[in-house]
């Protein structure tokens, strides 16, 4: 193994000797060092991407759900580290959309668009994306399209660089073309279909999308000559999560690659970035579409970061950012990404969703009738990196109403209502009463909160954010059980000031603010809104302070609450 990763480096040396110590850090056994206090120097921040999504449709669940996940470890990220890139480099959250290609050049033909038009869909469908962010609250610090001159820029320069390298030839190439996956598809992988007419076509295997015989003079990238250094990358530096894709690429490598054409002659596609100084050809939209992550970056002036830190993609795409990329990054002499989450897919009724099976789930009209907040938290709920998941409306509004409007909402109004809690107040921990007064739902609730950010902070390292959720869920269940058990609307009426209702009180609120904080990076309005109600202050709404308990602070303080706000979430009904 060590002898392995000693030849690995030499051979990385030899090839790409400006680089430094590519890749070094991963092989030292030592655990990661610990985040560093605030007063250290300046550091820089993470650098998150969501793929940037095709402007031939509408956006969907399925591309809002990608956006959700990376939002999600982005948001955690800061509350693990609010200082985070402070008096450095801040962190990178990037999306945006990918406009080129025959099949946006179809779809803008399709609006009636004519020649020289096709910007004009661009822009339209763009901006249904950049709306997706904004009313979905993902909060990326970029949205990038590839129409811009900075992208342009990037893209011819990590040409040339690849082209003056020697890593790029022009030759014949022959194959079947897929315009719905923009890609060519080796035969191997190519299947007989019915089609409508009682014949058959050729589709790809894998997206069952239909190919078209092409011959044409193109420019081609030198793959093959990169396939070990990829296939060592994922088994040392084990960047793709989880690791059944891991698994995947490398067979995909041990079958075998071509070399990959990276250009179409303009006379077949003129809607693209033309080939440096050879403007009859044009790049191809995968070689172009990638880029859009060092455009971000600032390349091919100076790099504001790199490498990214979490590149977050579906499985229909791990090809392209498992195998393609890191092979153009090592051409261009710059490092691949550290860590990929490829995630599956959603399924309607079992069926892959698309549009031409008119199944397609649109985000605007849920986001409605369930909130944006509620479609982000049943989105990270029930899907998962593993394996795909069946999206009903139905199941939706089950989860919804149980968990966030009868248990989270629910656990909220009990404690805060007028009747249970006249003054308005958070009790303060009263250390000599209230342990005793907790009784034995109590007891297990402070135990269940003092293991709960533990429990969390390792299911959402892991991108298992479903896992974190059911974690919150139960102690939030427990402190609904703990709630009955202790009847605070009996005990206001009769003994206001009755230890066993003030100790419930003060633990209740506990329970809402550390959940509210550990639900903040997935529903983050909502999350907020409980904080608020809470009355706790915006530097306390951090992952340190989760483990501020109220039972291990010594000092009293004013707990007036915030103001009143409506019921946390609505009971949907049909
Ligand atoms: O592939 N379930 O764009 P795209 C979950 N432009 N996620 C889904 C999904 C589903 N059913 N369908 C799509 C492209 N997605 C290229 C990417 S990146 C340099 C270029 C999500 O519009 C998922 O993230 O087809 C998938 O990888 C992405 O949308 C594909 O979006
Ligand atoms: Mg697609």
């Amino acid at each position: 193994m060590v002898l392995q990763v000693v030849k690995f480096r030499h051979h990385f040396r030899q090839r790409f000797s400006p680089l430094s110590n590519f890749l070094v850090c991963k092989f030292t056994t030592s655990p990661p060092p610990p985040p560093p206090p605030p007063s250290s120097p300046p550091s820089s921040g993470h650098f998150i991407t969501t793929p940037i999504f095709y402007v031939n449709a509408q956006p969907h669940i399925g591309h809002l759900y990608t956006s959700v996940v990376a939002d999600t470890y982005h948001r955690y990220r800061k509350l693990q580290r609010p200082t985070e890139g402070e008096g450095g480099l801040p962190p990178i959250f990037s999306t945006g959309t990918d406009e080129h290609g025959m099949k946006i050049e179809k779809a803008a033909k399709k609006e009636g668009l004519p020649d020289g038009k096709t910007i004009l869909h661009c822009d339209k469908v763009s901006k249904s994306f950049r709306d997706m962010t904004q009313q979905f609250s993902i909060d990326c610090t970029d949205f990038v399209r590839t129409t811009e001159p900075r992208h342009f820029k990037a893209v011819s320069h990590f040409w040339e660089k690849l082209h003056d390298q020697g890593h790029i030839y022009k030759s014949e190439y022959q194959g079947w073309y897929s315009i719905a996956d923009e890609a060519f598809i080796p035969e191997s992988n190519l299947i007989e279909k019915v089609d409508g007419k009682g014949g058959t076509i050729k589709v790809s295997e894998e997206s069952g999308h239909p190919v078209e015989w092409t011959k044409e003079e193109n420019y081609i990238f030198k793959l093959t000559k990169f396939l070990p250094d990829v296939s060592h990358w994922i088994k040392t530096c084990n960047p793709i999560k989880p690791e059944k894709f891991a698994d995947i690429l490398l067979r995909w490598i041990d079958e075998g690659f071509e070399d990959l054409s990276v250009s179409r002659p303009k006379s077949r596609l003129s809607w693209g970035i033309p080939v440096p100084k050879d403007d009859t050809q044009v790049i191809y939209v995968w070689l172009d579409a990638l880029v859009n992550y060092l455009t971000v970056a600032g390349y091919p002036d100076k790099l504001n970061q790199w490498p990214p830190t979490l590149q977050v993609v579906g499985k229909d795409i791990i090809k392209f950012h498992g195998i393609y990329w890191p092979a153009f990054l090592m051409a261009a002499g710059l490092e691949p990404p550290k860590e990929i989450l490829c995630h599956s897919h959603w399924t309607i009724d079992g069926k892959k969703m698309s549009k031409s099976l008119g199944n397609v789930v649109d985000p605007f009209e849920l986001g409605k009738t369930y909130g944006t907040d509620g479609l982000r938290y049943f989105l990270l709920r029930e899907g998962t990196p593993q394996s795909d998941a069946n999206f009903t409306e139905e199941k939706m509004r089950r989860m919804l109403n149980a968990e966030l409007a009868d248990t989270f909402g629910n656990l909220l109004s009990r404690c805060s209502g007028k009747l249970v809690n006249p003054g308005q107040k958070w009790p303060d921990w009263d250390h000599q009463n209230f342990p005793d007064a907790l009784g034995q739902h109590g007891t297990a609730l402070k135990e269940s909160l003092e293991s709960l950010p533990d429990k969390v902070e390792t299911s959402y390292n892991e991108f298992i954010f479903y896992r974190g959720l059911e974690h919150i869920m139960t102690t939030i269940r427990l402190a609904n059980l703990y709630v009955e058990d202790t009847k605070p609307w009996a005990l206001a009426k009769t003994a206001p000031s009755d230890p066993v209702l003030l100790s419930m009180l003060s633990l209740v609120f506990e329970t809402l603010r550390i959940t509210s904080i550990l639900t903040f990076p997935v529903m983050p309005n909502l999350s907020s809104s409980v904080l608020d109600r809470l009355n706790v202050a915006p530097t306390e709404r951090n992952w340190a302070s989760l483990k501020n308990f109220i039972w291990e602070k010594q000092e009293a303080s004013d707990r007036s609450l915030g103001p009143v706000h409506n019921v946390l979430y609505k009971r949907i009904r049909l």
